[in-house]
């Protein structure tokens, strides 16, 4: 029995289908990318986006998407979202190169894949047999060359815009003509990233997952200044057959993710700072009156105070609005190191 695959096993198909609600949009190559297009830079290009159409676009989708199967995705960086990323292509049925520089860091992209897929056994899932295939998917390599036959290339590196720029040239030069390139940014603008490609720009795109990639289901894909239709379309066709509900945003700073969460987690700090309540009364308060699966303070220390805070400031720079910039606590926790998860101590002590 396969029940509940948490995105970990076959693609459970459109997972919108058959909803009417206008907040969505249409599930399988589903939102009317044209008319996005068209409103991308102006006030409701949003609205636009999001709008459900009767499809009229539907069979040139399938024509694009038929000419460019994708066959293999290379994977740039084996951090946590680079590791999950590659995992979600194995399992379902992509062949996937997991890159990195760093042995380190590909041997614990390994011990990942071998602990996530085991516990899909253990549970039911997955069979033994679907494991070692998806085992057998991945091949982990310290250069991009060594991944250059990739049909797409989806990038999951720092944070860091100059880093970035090198990664995309780099790209550009390696991967087939027909690649997408696409950027797990969470914050970077997509059409600042595209400008290193030169007249690649069509083909980047944004494919923002999210933490833990084989249990969330959204993939918000944004559309840059010069990203092509065909490649919208295509990022939406790949994220559904990985078992994802794609929801397109344009690129603006932030996005809709963390343009609306990094604001929450802010007001969380301050709150915290000016002593209305304990850092575990805020997330008592956010899970039980809300349904948080868990409080802000105990999220932000899941993604990164770090993390957190150069969003915040990205917000700040690109939006100009002060209610962007990051809580003096927050601020002074990452001062002193205090990270969150990955280092042991942020809001909460995690060293035991
Ligand atoms: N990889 C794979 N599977 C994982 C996992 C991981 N890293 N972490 C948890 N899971 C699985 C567990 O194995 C478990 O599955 P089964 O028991 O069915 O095998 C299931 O998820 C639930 O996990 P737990 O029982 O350990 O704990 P939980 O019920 O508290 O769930 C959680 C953990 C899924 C992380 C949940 O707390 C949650 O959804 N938290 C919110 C996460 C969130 O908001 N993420 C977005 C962050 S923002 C971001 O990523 C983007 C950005 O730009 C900053």
């Amino acid at each position: 029995m396969h029940g509940r695959t948490a995105g970990l096993g076959p693609s459970p198909g459109p997972v919108l289908a058959g909803e009417t609600t206008v907040r969505h949009p249409e599930p399988s190559f589903g939102f009317p990318v044209a008319d996005w297009s068209e409103n991308s830079l102006g006030g409701n290009g949003i609205r636009s986006a999001v709008r459900i159409s009767t499809s009229p676009f539907q069979s040139r989708f399938l024509e694009v998407l038929m000419s460019h199967e994708v066959n293999s995705v290379a994977v740039i960086g084996a951090g946590t979202m680079g590791s999950g990323i590659a995992l979600i292509a194995a399992t379902s049925g992509i062949d996937a190169f997991q890159v990195d520089v760093s042995p380190e860091q590909l041997e614990r992209a390994k011990g990942y894949h071998a602990k996530v897929l085991a516990r899909n056994v253990e549970k039911e899932r997955m069979t033994e047999g679907e494991m070692v295939a998806a085992l057998a998917r991945i091949t982990y390599v310290d250069s991009m060359d060594a991944a250059k036959s990739a049909d797409w290339a989806v990038e999951a590196a720092t944070e860091n815009p100059e880093i970035k720029a090198k990664l995309f040239a780099t790209m550009r030069a390696t991967f087939p003509d027909h690649a997408v390139l696409a950027t797990n940014t969470s914050s970077i603008s997509i059409t600042q990233i595209a400008t290193a490609t030169g007249d690649a720009a069509d083909r980047v795109v944004g494919m923002h997952f999210f933490n833990p990639v084989p249990v969330m289901k959204l993939v918000e894909v944004i559309k840059g200044l010069a990203t092509s239709d065909e490649t919208v379309a295509r990022t939406v066709a790949l994220a559904e057959r990985m078992g994802k509900t794609p929801i397109p945003a344009n690129d603006r700073a932030g996005f809709v993710s963390n343009r609306v969460l990094m604001p929450l987690i802010n007001e969380a700090f301050c709150a915290w700072m000016e002593g209305v309540a304990e850092p575990e009364a805020i997330d008592e308060i956010m899970k039980l009156g809300c349904n948080f699966p868990m409080g802000p303070l105990r999220l932000a220390d899941f993604i990164g105070l770090d993390v957190c805070h150069d969003i915040m400031m990205v917000l700040y720079r690109e939006l100009g609005d002060q209610k962007f910039f990051p809580c003096p606590l927050l601020r002074q926790l990452v001062t002193a190191g205090r990270l969150g998860d990955k280092s042991g101590q942020g809001v909460y002590d995690h060293s035991r």
